[in-house]
């Protein structure tokens, strides 16, 4: 196990205490401004700050490895800091699935999501008798949607414990509450007895992992011998050049406003599950293709690839007018006090993290879908 998993000290005690004063996980909410107004003011303009605490003033070009160091070594703070202050703006921007997809012609928005999550279950040959692990599960949207489409059980691990909350009350909701379980606990140290899962996946989470054989290492570990991994990684590509302060800027964008601690080239990632133990089944950048869409569409506000009435509002939230209606509103709410403080600026992060991502997705230098599916020896 890796030197970080050991040296940051797990305070789960703490962390579900300031969870439950922050966002009041009993309290009902309904849109954006009911649940930013739902959260407590002091807990948020601390989190926030905490947050940029991390980044703000530190130049990617002449940031010392110190400080870099100490995003890696608190990194369990640092990305439950993101997602404690972001996960309500995606869930209003995006949906109850924090991730990328491809598109096909004339598929509405929700279906390429769920087609996305559909390919890693198809990866994972999953039938309806087997325990199945999502690393990094968000809100749940992938594990409520691979359990009702594989008849599977899934089980979603997450160190943040509001999107624990908010994915057990949605499968509770719709009937799924004894085929799916939530879990809090860190992937770097799964909470998990080894050769648990007959097969795992991740979508889009790894990536938050300070060092990527740490969790790697970890879903072999819970993975039964033979079993399979299947997930979808964030990584620079071989058109990512560190010395382009261009590209450099795209990418140090989009770890500060995803929270990431540091993004890895694909070699890299594709290496540590070797080093992990795994046998390479695939490996493939699926934003290379000859889609007609580009996976970052939405992000840039971009009406003409729109596919149905509906997608117009995911399009909407995003376009330039979208963005500036969101950011006047919750701008508005803050300086009357009614909104807490820090919540323009999240706004401003996310819409940074939009950017960025279109930038690095239009140049290549970004990919949010390189699949990886690897399995665990079955003779050990
Ligand atoms: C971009 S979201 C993706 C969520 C989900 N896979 C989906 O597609 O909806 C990344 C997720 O990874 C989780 N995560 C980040 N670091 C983690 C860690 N150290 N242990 C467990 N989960 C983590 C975050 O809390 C968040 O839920």
């Amino acid at each position: 196990m890796s030197i970080l998993t050991d040296s940051v000290p797990e305070s789960h005690a703490n962390d579900l205490a300031f969870s439950k004063t922050l966002h009041d996980h009993e309290k009902s909410r309904n849109g954006l401004v009911s649940t930013i107004l739902s959260k407590d003011k002091t807990a948020f303009e601390t989190v926030v700050n905490n947050y940029l605490g991390y980044w703000v003033g530190k130049d990617s070009m002449t940031e010392s490895e110190e400080e870099k160091e100490a995003r890696k070594n608190n990194y369990t703070n640092m990305t439950n800091s993101y997602y404690n202050i972001a996960t309500d703006f995606y869930e209003y921007g995006w949906g109850e699935c924090f991730h990328f997809c491809r598109f096909a012609s004339g598929e509405n928005f929700y279906q390429a999501i769920a087609r996305h999550e559909h390919y890693l279950a198809m990866q994972l040959n999953v039938r309806p008798d087997m325990k199945i692990l999502d690393v990094g599960c968000g809100v749940g949207g992938p594990a409520r949607e691979i359990c009702q489409f594989t008849g599977a059980h899934v089980t979603g691990v997450n160190n943040n414990d509001y999107q624990i909350s908010r994915a057990k009350k949605a499968a509770a909701k719709r009937g799924l509450g004894k085929s799916t379980d939530f879990v809090k606990g860190n992937f770097m140290a799964m909470p998990f007895e080894e050769n648990s899962f007959d097969a795992v996946y991740a979508i889009e989470a790894t990536c938050h992992a300070p060092v990527l054989d740490g969790v790697y290492s970890q879903v072999f570990r819970v993975l039964k011998p033979g079993g399979l991994f299947a997930f979808y990684e964030w990584c620079t590509t071989d058109k990512y050049d560190s010395n382009n302060p261009e590209h450099r800027r795209i990418i140090r964008g989009v770890e500060y406003a995803d929270g990431i601690p540091e993004l890895f080239p694909t070699h890299v990632a594709l290496q540590a599950l070797k080093n992990a133990g795994f046998e390479i089944e695939l490996a493939q950048d699926l934003a290379v293709n000859d889609d007609p869409i580009p996976w970052y569409y939405p992000l840039e506000g971009n009406f003409k690839d729109a596919q149905t009435m509906s997608d117009y509002f995911t399009v909407f939230r995003m376009s330039r007018f979208g963005k500036f209606c969101t950011r006047s509103l919750v701008g508005c709410l803050e300086t009357f006090g009614i909104a807490p403080n820090g919540s323009l600026q999240t706004q401003y992060v996310l819409e940074t993290a939009a950017e960025c991502l279109v930038e690095g997705g239009k140049l290549g230098i970004f990919t949010p879908m390189y699949l990886m599916v690897g399995r665990k020896p079955i003779d050990l």
